[in-house]
């Protein structure tokens, strides 16, 4: 995109991700984004939040809205966050997220967000009857993660380009107002195994919430036998796994589970078919069953001990909306300045 020469940014590091409440999170978004966002906590002073005012550029029913947060939530903590190390909030209760956005939009440029494709495949064929959010959508991301001078930003690889517009904002703010090192050039953290999780149903699409069959996708909130079942039934070939990565690449079901075992194993495609060559899916289905029971179904039951305290859970998003418009609120005020609104 844009070349605006950055200047590298003195500021702290620190880590911010979201996902959005709009319905069952997936096996996709625990190694695409949780197991990592659990990780990071440790390393660096992480801002995790709900992407509620993301969820609403489609339809969200309202009487739903607000228990779809508590879930994520408590797909947060059953991951591992920890709300003392970690600043846990829904987007919608901190307004400096929506205030930033608006002042981006002003700097994004109109090209900029027609070579988005996540929007050309959420909008399909009706493009002018989707909300006017769901183009700008990038741009509000750009500011939920700016708003926090955010350094690192664990995401899959499906927000690579949003990320990438991310940057592009930052870079013109900074020049546009003779700022050099204002905003950081956030850098996403995508790497691993679990970035691109596919369709048990097809090896060319991605995991996704919306595909209609629930056999495409492990949610985290299946039971034992779901998972099991579900492994048991994804689509492979009737060859055996073969020795090297290069043969994988042409085997996009068996590419899939072979990443979705490494994920979930903590170890490289490499190791998992040195360990697996040349044996069946007869062999390696069963062992992949056993490990997805063994590391999801105990999310799945400790967040629903989350859930069964929504008092607990609301405690830990109100505080953690309190901190981070703390870190927000300061960043505004110096964005207004540096626009030049009255008053500010
Ligand atoms: P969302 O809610 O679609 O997904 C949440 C996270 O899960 C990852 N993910 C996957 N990873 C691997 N394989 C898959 N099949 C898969 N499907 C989803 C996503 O990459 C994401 O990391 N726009 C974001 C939410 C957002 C955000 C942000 C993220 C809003 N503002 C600021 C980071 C920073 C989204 O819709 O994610």
């Amino acid at each position: 995109m844009t070349d605006h020469t950055p200047v590298a940014y003195t500021g702290p590091t620190r880590v911010l991700s979201g996902v959005q409440p709009s319905g069952a999170l997936h096996l996709g978004n625990y190694l695409g984004a949780l197991v990592k966002f659990a990780k990071l906590q440790h390393e660096m002073d992480t801002f995790i939040f709900v992407a509620d005012l993301h969820a609403i550029t489609v339809w969200q029913d309202p009487a739903a809205l607000a228990q779809q947060t508590r879930e994520i939530a408590a797909a947060y903590l059953a991951a591992g966050l920890d709300p003392t190390k970690a600043t846990i909030f829904p987007q919608s209760a901190v307004r400096e997220h929506s205030e930033l956005a608006w002042i981006f939009q002003c700097v994004a440029r109109l090209g900029w967000l027609d070579r988005m494709t996540q929007f050309k495949e959420k909008s399909g064929k009706h493009k002018e009857r989707s909300s006017v959010g769901l183009y700008t959508y990038p741009v509000l991301q750009a500011a939920d993660i700016l708003v926090y001078k955010a350094t690192h930003v664990p995401v899959g690889e499906d927000q690579k380009q949003h990320l990438e517009l991310t940057r592009d904002i930052a870079g013109k703010f900074n020049h546009d107002f003779g700022v050099p090192a204002f905003f950081p050039q956030p850098e996403p953290l995508i790497q691993g195994p679990g970035a691109r999780i596919m369709s048990l149903r097809d090896g060319s699409a991605k995991m996704s919430k919306s595909d209609p069959s629930d056999y495409s996708r492990i949610n985290l909130t299946d039971t034992a036998d779901d998972i099991a079942a579900k492994v048991r039934k994804a689509r492979t070939d009737p060859e055996p796994l073969p020795e090297t990565l290069e043969e994988l690449t042409a085997r996009p079901e068996a590419d899939n589970l072979v990443g979705i075992f490494a994920a979930l194993s903590g170890r490289t495609k490499a190791e998992v078919l040195a360990e697996y060559a040349g044996k069946g899916f007869g062999t390696f289905k069963p062992a992949l069953a056993d490990l997805a029971v063994e590391k999801l179904a105990p999310v799945g039951e400790t967040m629903r001990r989350f859930l069964a305290d929504p008092t607990e859970i609301d405690r830990i998003l109100k505080a953690g909306a309190e901190r981070a418009s703390d870190v927000a609120a300061p960043t505004v005020a110096e964005v207004k300045k540096l626009v030049g609104f009255w008053g500010a």
